[in-house]
């Protein structure tokens, strides 16, 4: 296997002598064998190690910092669990990221309530369960969050989401802090301003800092270097004035190698400009440090998580195309779908084959668009051989959906040559569990 690819699997992912990926210590071959397909096989290692680096980076650097793992990218309770024992805290966006995050009795205070239009359910739920923050998002939200605080009779720790008005370069699919985007108070509108101090005459509000995430995957730190210092900038007289901002976000959005021709910065260089932002700007402006909070989603489990499919039927148009269809599909990756958004493709096992030709890797789903690669160079593949798409541990199984009816696959952890399931594939009778019969 070229090297190149090795930085976009799992770390010390490796191959057999009869040309089989080894992840995790694990035949990818033999997990397929055992678990079926289409399978999500994430490695233990891998999401130990890239929570450990980012909380190094960041800590080295700022002691007064934390790792919130933003658990849109993948949850459940296996991968929280990890979360927990690696001293993240967790940003969720759901009730029912909410729930997961409880049956392992995530610690409430760890908890941070982010997204646009919280319900008035989910908001209560989060103040029973007693969460560190909520991330308001609009007024609607802060008279929400206030209102139901007050009848619990407590002070609700909020922070503020503004939107800076910088432009991360990112898929406009995924840009967030543009002035023309659902997220955020605005600063250019004056909304931020009027959202601040209009928190601080809540009575039952506490707002202890704010949060601002650019969009993702963001490739370039010029981007993170700009908002924070204007932010800052903006923050500055309204800190002066009686804002106690003890709290501090630039969000999450680190980019991850999807292909092996696009590298992305190493976390030091993120962690550095970030840092450097951060404290040049509270001495310019003569303001205390705040807590500094990052919050990775996708740079914690996307390398650590790879999709395996079998190949199925094989269709040549001579002299146009030949579409290479796998068991899976848009239903458990809707990102290429949705985005446009490139994978490696890898025949795990066939690793030692050098004659190569050019497919088109599709899913088994009723769409035209279900193109998972569009033109990869593979192995000469035939019916039954297995497909891997590397970097697939982040927004993949968490955008799934049962679109045609598929059952979701299984999700395995791998994990010194053990593995263990950690979701069970679904069967149809959980297809037609909200359904009545009458
Ligand atoms: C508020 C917030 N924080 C963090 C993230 C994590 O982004 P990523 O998974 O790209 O790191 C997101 C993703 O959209 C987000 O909306």
């Amino acid at each position: 296997m070229e090297p190149k690819l090795l930085n976009i699997l799992p770390m010390e992912t490796t191959v057999s002598s009869d040309g089989h990926l080894i992840v995790g210590g694990c035949d990818v071959v033999e997990l397929s064998a055992k678990y079926g397909t289409p399978l999500y096989v994430y490695d233990e290692s891998t999401i130990r190690t890239m929570a450990e680096l980012f909380t190094k980076e960041f800590s080295d650097r700022y002691s007064n910092s934390r790792i919130l793992y933003a658990s849109k990218a993948y949850i459940n309770p296996s991968i929280a669990k990890l979360s927990i024992e690696h001293g993240l805290g967790i940003d969720i966006v759901s009730g029912g990221e909410l729930a997961v995050a409880a049956s392992v009795d995530f610690p409430a205070e760890d908890i941070f309530f982010h997204g646009n239009n919280k319900s008035r359910t989910e908001v209560a739920e989060a103040i029973d369960y007693g969460i560190g923050q909520f991330v308001a998002d609009s007024f609607y939200e802060i008279d929400l969050i206030n209102e139901l605080a007050s009848n619990h009779n407590k002070v609700q720790n909020v922070m503020l989401r503004l939107s800076p008005g910088i432009d991360g370069h990112t898929h406009k699919k995924t840009t967030t802090g543009i002035l023309d985007t659902k997220f955020g108070f605005s600063i250019e509108t004056g909304d931020a301003e009027k959202a601040i101090k209009y928190v601080l005459t809540c009575k039952n509000l506490d707002l202890t800092g704010i949060h601002f995430h650019l969009g993702s995957p963001i490739f370039e730190m010029e981007p993170y270097d700009l908002a924070i210092r204007s932010v800052i900038e903006f923050l500055s007289p309204l800190i002066k004035n009686g804002f106690n901002m003890r709290d501090f976000s630039p969000g999450g959005g680190f980019a991850v190698g999807y292909t092996s021709e696009k590298s992305p910065p190493n976390i030091s260089e993120y962690a550095k400009t970030i840092v450097k932002a951060l404290t040049e700007s509270c001495e310019q402006f003569d303001i205390p440090y705040p807590r500094l909070l990052v919050e990775p989603g996708r740079s914690i489990v996307a390398r650590a998580g790879i999709a395996l499919y079998k190949v199925g039927a094989i269709k040549e148009i001579p002299g146009l195309r030949k579409y290479v269809s796998v068991d899976g599909g848009m239903g458990d990756n809707i990102r290429p779908a949705l985005y446009d958004s490139k994978y490696e493709v890898i025949v795990a096992n066939k690793l030692n084959v050098t004659d190569t030709e050019v497919v088109r890797v599709v899913g088994k789903y009723c769409e035209t668009g279900d193109i998972l690669a569009p033109s990869a160079d593979l192995p000469r593949c035939n019916t039954g051989d297995l497909i891997v798409l590397p970097t697939s541990g982040a927004y993949g199984m968490s955008m799934s959906s049962n679109y045609n009816l598929n059952p979701r696959p299984a999700v395995v952890m791998v994990s010194n040559g053990n593995s263990r399931i950690i979701r069970r594939r679904e069967t149809y009778a959980d297809l037609m569990r909200c359904d009545e019969f009458e």
